[in-house]
């Protein structure tokens, strides 16, 4: 029994004119999506000028959308649904103490076809005028019997002080702040980079437009992003984040856990970094997930 106002047969019509070849995925998906949609609009009286601005926020990110910017996936960062996505997808990795490394999002700032680079080199080819260096490294281990893993890949990515990705910034030469390892025979990897600063989310179209009309601010905490692999291993994707930084509790989209909360300490007779950063990851047998 319809609880509205509204013709009560519309949502049921819609729905039901999914054909037989759809797939029951889709059909399970669209059918929530239609009801839920259908749901917001009546439950909110929404008038045909606001839909049209909703349409219109969508064409426009559409439209600024190339490889280099995903203005899409941006809009679904501000409103938290990358985040909530990766939670309900790794479950799995919750913030117990011993726990698999915790997932988090990864962002539209991944470039597929980041180079590898030799464990101790430096990720800071463009040097900004500011910031920090640090050495970051750690080693790779199986979650359950915490043998290192040999081989496996550690990829990296970060923001230079001014805010900006590589791809981003015409002041930074291609693939800065970015690299991909593969950890020694005791599983180590070891690099240098910079301490992370905080930055905005782009903020020009319109996820920064939907951020102004909430009365938010489009900042990130400092945080580095890391993929790990390895054969026969779940891929882990997630970001760490500096315990110093304001925006630990206020990520305009969303992404920190509390383990993945890390601390740069002094590092002593290094000339290249006085900041140490050790991070382990605890990757997960694939037959240890039950193929979730
Ligand atoms: C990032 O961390 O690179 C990122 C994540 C979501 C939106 C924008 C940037
Ligand atoms: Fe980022």
């Amino acid at each position: 029994m319809a609880t509205h106002r509204f013709d009560p047969n519309f949502t049921e019509n819609v729905i039901s004119a999914m054909g037989p070849k759809t797939s029951p995925r889709l059909r399970q998906l669209m059918t929530g999506l239609i009801q839920h949609v259908h749901d917001f609009a009546r439950e909110n009286e929404l008038t045909v000028d606001e839909w049209m601005a909703g349409v219109k926020m969508l064409n426009w990110a559409g439209q600024m959308s190339d490889d280099k910017r995903n203005e899409g996936q941006l809009v679904c960062d501000v409103i938290g649904l990358e985040s909530l996505v990766d939670e309900i997808t790794f479950k799995l990795a919750d913030e117990a103490k011993d726990a698999p490394t915790a997932t988090a999002i990864l962002g539209p700032f991944f470039r597929a076809d980041t180079p590898y680079r030799e464990n101790g080199a430096d990720i800071v080819v463009t040097k900004p005028k500011d910031g920090e260096m640090a050495y970051m490294h750690g080693q790779v281990v199986d979650f359950e019997t915490k043998k290192p893993l040999t081989g496996a890949t550690v990829e990296v990515w970060q923001a230079s002080t001014n805010g900006l990705y590589e791809q981003q910034d015409d002041d930074q030469v291609e693939f800065n702040l970015r690299g991909k390892f593969k950890t020694d025979a005791d599983g180590r990897y070891y690099f240098y980079c910079l301490r992370p600063t905080p930055y905005p989310v782009p903020d020009d179209g319109p996820a920064g437009k939907m951020l102004e009309l909430m009365d938010r601010h489009p900042f990130r905490p400092a945080h580095i992003h890391i993929i790990a692999t390895y054969d026969g291993y779940r891929p882990l994707t997630t970001q760490i984040f500096d315990r110093k930084d304001k925006y630990l509790d206020n990520d305009s989209v969303f992404a920190v856990k509390d383990s993945l909360v890390v601390d740069f300490v002094e590092r002593k007779d290094d000339p290249q970094a006085g900041l140490e950063l050790k991070y382990d990851v605890k990757l997960v047998k694939d037959e240890a997930t039950n193929g979730v």
